[in-house]
């Protein structure tokens, strides 16, 4: 994987992932600053468990679920916008300008599940989110990012870092 910074993760049950996920959002609601959370992985090995760990983290109180049809969902915590988008029902990059993809993932904190389909359409404050299933409930979860440093992504792999 060819970022500039990269580490590698291991979680071991489902809630792992989730609170993982919550130390994401933490991080990126505490930062202040945009954020594309771009998850990549095969069918269930995670992405939307993951989503929810992040918005509980970022402090979305409601429970959340992935956008497959809607394309994107917005999420309110103190006035301040989480878009949520899933983007492995849409074809067309020209669909994207459409919903407000490129304004949301520059300017905000959003999370884009299956971000493979349009990887070249992500800002560059993107923090790259890599899903392989390892048995029935672990998961190795590579992270990768040219924006956020080696030690901004130890820090928000916390405990389930296992090297890099
Ligand atoms: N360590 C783990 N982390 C996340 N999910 C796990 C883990 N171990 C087992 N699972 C199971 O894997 C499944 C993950 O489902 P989830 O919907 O989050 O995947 P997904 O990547 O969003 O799939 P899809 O692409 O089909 O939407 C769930 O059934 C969950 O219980
Ligand atoms: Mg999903």
């Amino acid at each position: 994987m060819n970022y500039k910074a990269h580490v590698q993760l291991e979680t071991h049950t489902v809630e792992d992932t989730q609170q993982f996920g919550q130390l994401i959002g933490r991080w990126a609601k505490q930062s202040g600053e945009p954020l594309c959370i771009a998850l990549i992985g095969d069918l269930g090995t995670g992405k939307t468990h993951l989503s929810q760990g992040i918005a509980k983290g970022f402090g979305v109180t409601e429970e959340i679920t992935s956008p497959t049809f809607a394309i994107m969902n917005t999420y309110d915590v103190d006035r301040i916008h989480l878009y949520h988008f899933d983007v492995y029902r849409l074809d067309d990059i020209s669909e994207l300008e459409n919903i407000g993809f490129y304004e949301y993932t520059e300017d905000c904190v959003s999370i884009v599940e299956w971000a493979d389909k349009f990887p070249d359409e992500l800002p560059d404050e993107t923090l790259w989110i890599y899903l392989t299933r390892i048995d029935d409930t672990s998961r190795s979860i590579t992270l990768g990012s040219d924006y956020l440093s080696e030690d901004d992504l130890v820090e928000i792999g916390g405990p389930y870092v296992v090297g890099n």
